[in-house]
């Protein structure tokens, strides 16, 4: 599916002559009709932008004959130019339509989605294009193209199976795929506690569907880290961290303005930060407290983080997501989110009740309450665009001791834990379009364990 059309000017919007009067001043000729196509074009909902070689004065006035979504002068790396429009329009390539005519188009021509030519384009950009037109630039190409896309769009719709010229082989002129679904390309990406151990692989999923993932974390080493392993991997990726604790709103507020200033746009937010109490093993963070003994200072931190700091970043990003009209927030709950601890796989053998280590009842609480806000948000901005859903994981192996390993897997018809990057893809799938009819949802991976 088209949804941005980038249109070189000379040779495209002109006939590419250039007139000069007696005292050097040059004139460039275009035609009317062309220009209320363009407008037919962006009253359809079509972004359109424009990517062209010149910066002299003149290019001026094209920049004013129509509302360009974006404008782009000088550029003459056109295929660098479109990089750039995928990002800041929040488009990926493949809905993207360049027409052009000469030797700069030409690779313009190739990289995009869709390449189309005028009739009158040097030979090399015809042979890269998909499409050749009838028509010339600057008399009636832009026409045809219109009258093209309308014919693409209403086979997309399903309503008419007439071919559209050329386009049988490339995958346009039908519904976009399934697979197609999942790319993410430019989109950005917010995950809270994005250096730790889950957060980490989210961002692997949205770096694999082409999004940018942008890492908040309190911790400056564990970001410094994470970005390092992403870079290697991802080498083609662009992976962006800021410091960030998300209980403090005034700080979540800059990261928003520095990424709007940056991108024009925050497409997905994962709410994945959490105080993790470990419980397995010889860990001693959470030493014997008890339900009967648990401290409220304990209390008052996990739920800050846990549950304020969601709230507060739903509200500082999905509200920019709001005024976008799309955008999705996941909320990573857990299994124990929709069923209780077992507290029996936590006990040390030895040890008396009351010395006994007991899964926290923050945990329970926050994980059940990130299931009612995900509900609450998803209705609260569902004409908005705004989809919101949790998932819920289960417990990921990570060198726990083999008597818990055992003790857990005992309760899960797999009879296993989780790997690291086990969540990635459906993480991908809820960041993105393949999952967009899905709002407020509650979506268990948990190896079959909820089931029992
Ligand atoms: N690991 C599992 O087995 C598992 C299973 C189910 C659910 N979960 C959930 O997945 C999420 C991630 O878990 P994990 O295992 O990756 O934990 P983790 O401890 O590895 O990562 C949490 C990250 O959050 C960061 N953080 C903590 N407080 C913060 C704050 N105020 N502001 C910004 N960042 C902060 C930490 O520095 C850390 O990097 C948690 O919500 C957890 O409850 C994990």
């Amino acid at each position: 599916m088209v949804r941005l059309l980038i249109f070189d000017i000379d040779g495209i919007l002109t006939d590419g002559t250039v007139s000069i009067d007696a005292d050097g001043h040059e004139s460039k000729a275009y035609n009317l009709t062309e220009i209320d196509a363009l407008n037919t074009l962006r009253q359809a909902g079509y972004k359109l932008a424009a990517i062209t070689g010149e910066d002299k004065p003149i290019v001026d006035v094209f920049q004013k004959l129509v509302p360009w979504d974006a404008f782009l002068c000088g550029c003459k790396d056109k295929v660098a130019g479109i990089r750039q429009l995928e990002r800041q329009l929040f488009v990926s390539v493949s809905e993207i339509c360049y027409i052009g005519d000469g030797k700069y188009d030409v690779s313009a021509i190739q990289y995009a989605g869709l390449g189309v030519a005028p009739a009158n384009a040097i030979e090399e950009a015809k042979v890269a294009a998909d499409i050749v037109l009838d028509g010339c630039g600057g008399k009636n190409c832009i026409n045809e193209l219109r009258k093209l896309l309308q014919q693409l769009s209403v086979r997309e719709k399903g309503e008419q199976t007439v071919p559209v010229k050329n386009l049988e082989n490339k995958g346009f002129g039908g519904p976009r795929t399934a697979m197609d679904k999942f790319k993410i390309s430019g989109r950005i990406v917010v995950i809270t506690g994005g250096a730790g151990l889950m957060g980490y692989n989210h961002a692997e999923a949205a770096l694999s569907g082409g999004g940018i993932p942008v890492l908040l974390d309190i911790s400056e080493d564990a970001l410094v880290f994470a970005k390092g392993r992403l870079t290697e991997k991802y080498p083609e990726g662009e992976i962006v961290t800021y410091r960030a604790d998300i209980t403090d709103r005034e700080a979540l507020k800059m990261v928003r303005d520095k990424l709007l200033e940056k991108y024009g746009h925050i497409d997905a937010l994962i709410n994945n930060a959490a105080n993790n109490p470990k419980m397995e093993g010889d860990a001693k963070n959470m030493g014997a407290i008890t339900f009967e003994n648990f401290p409220l200072s304990m209390w008052a931190a996990d739920i800050s983080v846990g549950l304020t700091g969601a709230l507060f970043c739903s509200q500082v990003f999905g509200e920019q997501m709001a005024k976008q009209k799309s955008g999705v927030i996941l909320n990573i709950s857990s299994d124990l989110g929709v069923i209780a601890p077992d507290q029996r796989i936590y006990r040390k053998s030895g040890l008396r009740d009351e010395e006994q280590t007991v899964k926290p009842v923050t945990y329970s609480v926050i994980k059940h309450g990130l299931i009612g806000m995900t509900k609450y948000i998803a209705t609260y901005w569902a004409e908005k665009g705004v989809r919101c859903n949790s998932l819920c994981p289960a417990g990921i192996e990570n060198g726990q001791d083999k008597e818990f390993i055992g003790k857990l897997t005992n309760l899960v018809p797999m009879g296993r834990m989780a790997s690291k990057d086990e969540y990635q893809s459906t993480v991908l799938y809820m960041i993105s379009d393949a999952s967009a009819y899905m709002t407020g949802a509650t979506v268990i991976v948990d190896g079959g364990r909820t089931c029992w």
